[in-house]
């Protein structure tokens, strides 16, 4: 697609786009009497209009029945997450018995890690990309000193080349076979939450499993951005969360992926709680934990039942929309954004060209997310995009990360923020 900088173009686009209708399903934040252009749904993902009605349904129906509502509620509470499994399982390419909805990100990537970073004396290396947000750093050191380890012996962190932003997906393979036998784990973010790079999860996995390692995601930036086939790459675990991509409202509930043949190990240790236990004994209240066969079996608790009333707002209008329609708009709307910028960056005088992008070119090495360093700019030069109703992400001391989404987002949203850029700027 040849884009142009100008609104007759981003309208045009915008009548073109087959999921127009979606941005009024959303709210869009209001400032000022006037609607926002929001590019921060990486971080927060925007309120479904229908999001108050299924919270209604669940408060309703705790009313009318009290503790009868795990059975008699429209949606029996005690299986409130298998519903899920379906339309989850088709965003990130798995079976349905492989995932579950269930606690939060950090939460999940801890429980994950009891289960498939089981060091011992010869093999207990994991490797992770370095700065990969700081939970889940922190959740990688504790489980290492959890097990007795150190973690700067334990832990290998990949980095981008010297001068680079982003990491090569050859470094992280010849990291792995560099490993070789002393590598039990493989934990990264499959989509970088700062460069918004997307890595190779299919050449990862296959690496690890050749070392005899096992390999696992947080998709906090992945999940119901870009294309995942976590069973067909034969991905061992992941988790990610659903407030971003997948508007399920702040801390809302978090999603697990465990591959079946884990699944159907029932010796895998693990830690463990009722709503794990197979399903025919879990109400005979015995001694004994029998875990399902399912991804369900990492679940400990009863699902909370009202952030999961959100989730399931959010979810039916992804699976309404489908993935393909909204890859297909992720890939021209990032594009346009990425075009917008260096547009603006070209207008500027030569000694002023001060934009530069560090999110991957290529397409299919990105996702929504398009990363911006901002050279020889503060921090003033996102309160002025803020005080303009632009709501974009600043991580010191001069990265601006904007995702446009494809189910709110519009083109003409990107060109009103280059026009406001430049001003800016
Ligand atoms: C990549 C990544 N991992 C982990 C987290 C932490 O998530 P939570 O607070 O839901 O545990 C975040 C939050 O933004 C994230 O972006």
């Amino acid at each position: 697609m040849t884009y142009q900088n100008n609104l007759e173009f981003a309208q045009k686009l915008d009548e073109q786009d087959e999921l127009k209708a979606y941005r009024d399903k959303f709210h869009i934040p209001i400032i000022d009497g006037k609607e926002t252009i929001y590019f921060t749904g990486n971080s927060l993902g925007l309120q479904p209009k229908s999001t108050i009605d299924y919270i209604n349904t669940e408060l309703k129906d705790w009313a009318k029945w009290g503790v009868e509502g795990h059975f008699n509620a429209k949606n029996p509470w005690f299986a409130y997450h298998e519903m899920f499994a379906e339309p989850i399982s088709k965003i990130v390419g798995a079976k349905e018995q492989e995932v579950v909805v269930m606690n939060n990100l950090t939460v999940n990537l801890n429980l994950l890690m009891v289960s498939f970073y089981r060091p011992t004396k010869s093999r207990y290396k994991i490797i992770c990309e370095a700065k990969a947000f700081p939970s889940d750093q922190y959740a990688l050191e504790m489980q290492v000193k959890n097990a007795g380890l150190n973690p700067d012996e334990a832990i290998i962190e990949i980095s981008p080349r010297n001068g680079e932003h982003t990491i090569h997906n050859e470094d992280i393979i010849s990291a792995i076979e560099n490993a070789g036998d002393s590598l039990a784990c493989v934990m990264i973010g499959g989509v970088n939450y700062f460069t918004g790079q997307v890595f190779d999860m299919k050449a990862i996995t296959d690496a690890a499993h050749s070392v005899g390692a096992n390999c696992g995601f947080d998709l906090a930036h992945g999940v119901g951005n870009i294309e995942l086939k976590l069973h067909e790459w034969n991905v061992d675990f992941a988790c990610w969360c659903s407030y971003k991509y997948l508007n399920s409202g702040p801390g809302g509930v978090s999603g697990v992926y465990i591959n079946e043949r884990h699944c159907n190990n029932t010796d895998l240790p693990r830690f463990a709680g009722w709503w794990g236990q197979e399903k025919e004994t879990r109400f005979l209240m015995e001694k004994g934990f029998k875990p399902m066969k399912t991804a369900e079996a990492w679940q400990m608790s009863n699902a909370p039942v009202l952030s999961m009333a959100a989730h399931k707002a959010a979810i039916d209008i992804f699976d309404e929309v489908g993935m393909d329609k909204l890859l297909k708009k992720q890939k021209l709307i990032s594009g346009y954004l990425e075009f917008i910028v260096d547009d603006v960056n070209e207008s500027l005088s030569s000694s002023n060209k001060s934009l530069e992008i560090i999110t991957p070119r290529d397409w299919k090495e990105r996702g929504c997310q398009v990363s911006v360093i901002a050279h020889g700019f503060g921090k003033s030069l996102f309160d002025e995009l803020t005080a303009e109703g632009v709501i974009t992400d600043w991580r010191e001391p001069n990265a601006i990360r904007m995702a446009p989404i494809p189910l709110y987002n519009s083109f003409e949203d990107i060109y009103r923020f280059g026009e406001i850029l430049k001003e800016a700027l």
